[in-house]
């Protein structure tokens, strides 16, 4: 079978005989992977500190195709999604039944790719990690892409007021989301003064130490992800003065130390889908074969929502 693996010279498509899963594994047949701004971290080597040879992916959409003997609670043919800290681009993958979501066979495949990994994430930093409550102000980074286009979708269903930092050139979209105000990254800033309740951080950096600056006594940072490549640094002088909160979130390692935790907000999420009150628009579907098409346009931030990488031909 095809997969996709990443080392010194780029990304390569490689072939191996899957083994048979092994005791708590299932073997899915994928039918399609999301982009997540943590392949490009991976890839180059920066996501959670891992080097080379990564195997990109951390979702999937597809078909059970084997289980291990002791399985009885999954079956072939049997539709799934699964979420995995890396590994999912490939034709086949084995998983730990933990990370296995069983699906509703009239459910789109594709929606599903579209919303699991950025749904899951935006779900739990809204209703799980912080609270968010009516009149909340809210500062939301990368309010175009996956995981920002549903925490405006979230917060606004929470009755906060949202302040959402995109480019010009996505004005339109990150208004039909909901969002009350709009900054505009690639314009100069119109909120210097204001002040947040609540600040969604996947950007790290400098960025950091601006938003203790910004945030409303008793307000709560909450880091997710260093898209600037770089880690961010805190005064806590400013952070005891006004009674801050920190709050960090990493679903990756939610899954991996205790994927059972995960379980119900999976299943939260595509009930959101399955009725319609959520949706990710999907940019662009690339085969395995123009992967690097994909990589290339996430990085460089030319993409509205989810690109979705098509595994089976
Ligand atoms: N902790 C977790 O569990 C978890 C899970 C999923 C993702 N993440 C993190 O969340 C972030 C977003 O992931 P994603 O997959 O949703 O990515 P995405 O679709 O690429 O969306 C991110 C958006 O952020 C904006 N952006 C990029 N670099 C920026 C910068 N330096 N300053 C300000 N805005 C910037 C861009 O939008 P504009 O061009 O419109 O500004 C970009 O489209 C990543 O850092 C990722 O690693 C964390």
């Amino acid at each position: 079978m095809r997969y996709v693996s990443s080392n010194s010279s780029g990304l390569v498509i490689k072939n191996h005989d899957l083994h048979p899963p092994e005791k708590d594994e299932v073997q899915i047949e994928v039918s399609y992977a999301s982009l997540n701004y943590a392949d490009i971290l991976g890839i180059e080597g920066r996501y959670h500190a891992k080097t080379a040879n990564f195997t990109p992916g951390f979702d999937c959409v597809g078909y059970i195709k084997r289980v291990s003997e002791n399985i009885k609670d999954f079956h072939i043919g049997e539709k799934v999604a699964a979420i995995k800290q890396g590994g999912t681009f490939a034709e086949q993958v084995n998983i730990n039944k933990n990370q296995v979501f069983k699906l509703k066979n009239n459910l789109c495949s594709r929606a599903v790719a579209a919303n699991i990994s950025n749904g899951v994430t935006a779900y739990d930093l809204v209703f799980h990690v912080t609270h968010i409550k009516p009149n909340d102000q809210v500062f939301i980074y990368g309010a175009s892409g996956g995981v920002g286009s549903l925490l405006v979708q979230f917060c606004k269903y929470q009755g906060a007021h949202v302040t959402a930092l995109t480019k010009s050139n996505k004005k339109q979209y990150v208004e039909s989301l909901g969002a009350d105000h709009l900054i505009l990254r690639d314009r100069p800033a119109n909120d210097t003064d204001k002040l947040y309740d609540r600040i969604f951080n996947p950007i790290g950096g400098e960025s950091i130490e601006q938003d203790l600056l910004r945030l409303s006594m008793y307000g709560h940072l909450i880091t997710y992800g260093h898209s600037s490549f770089q880690a961010g640094y805190l005064n806590t002088e400013i952070i005891h003065s006004k009674n801050l909160s920190i709050l960090g979130y990493s679903s990756g390692s939610i899954m991996n130390d205790y994927p059972i935790k995960l379980r119900k907000t999976v299943h939260d999420v595509m009930n959101l889908v399955y009725k319609d009150k959520i949706s990710t628009p999907i940019d662009s579907i690339y085969s395995m074969d123009e992967m690097e098409y994909a990589f290339e346009k996430m990085k460089n931030n030319r993409h509205i929502g989810k690109i979705l990488i098509k595994m089976d031909t």
